[in-house]
């Protein structure tokens, strides 16, 4: 009887199945693969010796190596692929990243409350047709006051507690208000005139939770023909909206300006405020006075406009429950970042 027979076979393959499961890794399988199928593999040998067989035996000695091989080729396969799946997974633990980790995160910039508050003012206004229009800060007297019809001596000009700028007869000062934007855009724009001013003002006040040497205003300025009180009105009423919700109100309390006339204060029904709804006080408002536009070279007989401003800083303050003034200049970056980082 030859060499290849049932027993034979039977012993190979599980001779093969033993080395097979004794490869611990991919790399030892394939170490392995000749002693396994390959040419060192008892198998091959027994393949090559069929040809010295009697032709008799030969067919039936082919099958059963053929079968053999067979056998142990789609074990090997299954082995492989096992082993290279183990190898994968421990691949991919080791590279794994923790999410959950705590990682030293850098820093993500925030844009200040105030920046964002004056761009939302501008998009207010931006969205009714209006342009942005800038001023220096460090003024000529004559746009801050004297063409705001501020008298020489009028107390107006004591009252807003002026940063004088030093050489003195320079006559230059650091603007108290961006009314004075009101005088340059009339001076260079054609009419109808329709501009906002965002901008930073300065006042010789101490740092306090209320009151900052530095701080933001926004003006409002409308030169056309045919304006009226009603007109001032109905914008500043779709601004306080945008600003506080579509129930905002706003109210109109006589007052004085130097620069308006009629002049009045401007209430804002808050209907978000801390501490349940009610009116507070917003701004300045008023029809731009005759000697205002007649100083800018506007005939008054022929166009009227108005003119609106108030502070940022307040702004914030009681839209957002900001309680101290202090938080909105010292640069806390924990200040800034309850406002989100809207870049
Ligand atoms: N400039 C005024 C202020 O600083 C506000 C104001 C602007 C009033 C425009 C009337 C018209 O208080």
């Amino acid at each position: 009887m030859s060499e290849i027979n049932p027993d034979k076979i039977a012993q190979l393959i599980a001779e093969a199945e033993g080395l097979l499961n004794s490869a611990e890794d991919i790399e030892q399988l394939k170490s392995l693969r000749s002693q396994i199928i390959g040419d060192d593999s008892e198998l091959t040998k027994l393949n090559a010796s069929i040809k010295d067989l009697p032709n008799d035996q030969k067919a039936e000695a082919g099958k059963l190596v053929g079968q053999a091989k067979g056998k142990i080729s789609s074990r090997y396969a299954e082995v492989e692929a096992k082993l290279a799946a183990e190898f994968k997974n421990q691949q991919l633990k080791k590279e794994s990243v923790d999410m959950s980790a705590y990682a030293n995160l850098t820093q993500q910039g925030a844009r200040h409350p105030l920046t964002l508050m004056m761009e939302q003012v501008s998009d207010a206004f931006v969205g009714m047709g209006w342009e942005i229009a800038e001023g220096p800060e460090l003024e000529s007297e004559w746009f801050n006051f004297d063409a705001l019809n501020f008298d020489q001596d009028h107390p107006a000009r004591a009252m807003q507690d002026t940063f004088f700028v030093s050489p003195l007869d320079a006559k230059l000062v650091l603007r108290t208000h961006t009314s004075p934007v009101q005088v340059r855009s009339m001076l260079e724009r054609d009419i109808p005139i329709y501009v906002l001013c965002p901008g930073r003002v300065f006042r010789t006040d101490e740092l306090d939770s209320t009151h900052t040497p530095v701080f933001h205003q926004v003006e409002g300025l409308a030169i056309d023909k045919g304006l009226t009180m009603a007109d001032l009105k109905g914008t500043l009423e779709h601004f306080a909206r945008k600003m506080f919700g579509e129930e905002a109100e706003i109210r109109l309390r006589p007052s004085y300006f130097p620069f308006t006339e009629p002049s009045a204060e401007l209430d804002v029904w808050h209907p978000q405020a801390k501490g349940g709804p009610r009116w507070v006080e917003w701004g300045g408002c008023g029809m731009v006075n005759p000697n205002v536009l007649r100083a800018s070279g506007i005939d008054p007989e022929e166009y009227s406009g108005f003119a609106f401003g108030m502070g940022i800083e307040r702004t914030l303050m009681f839209r957002n429950g900001v309680l101290d003034m202090r938080d909105m200049v010292e640069g806390d970056m924990r200040f800034a970042r309850q406002f989100g980082v809207r870049v």
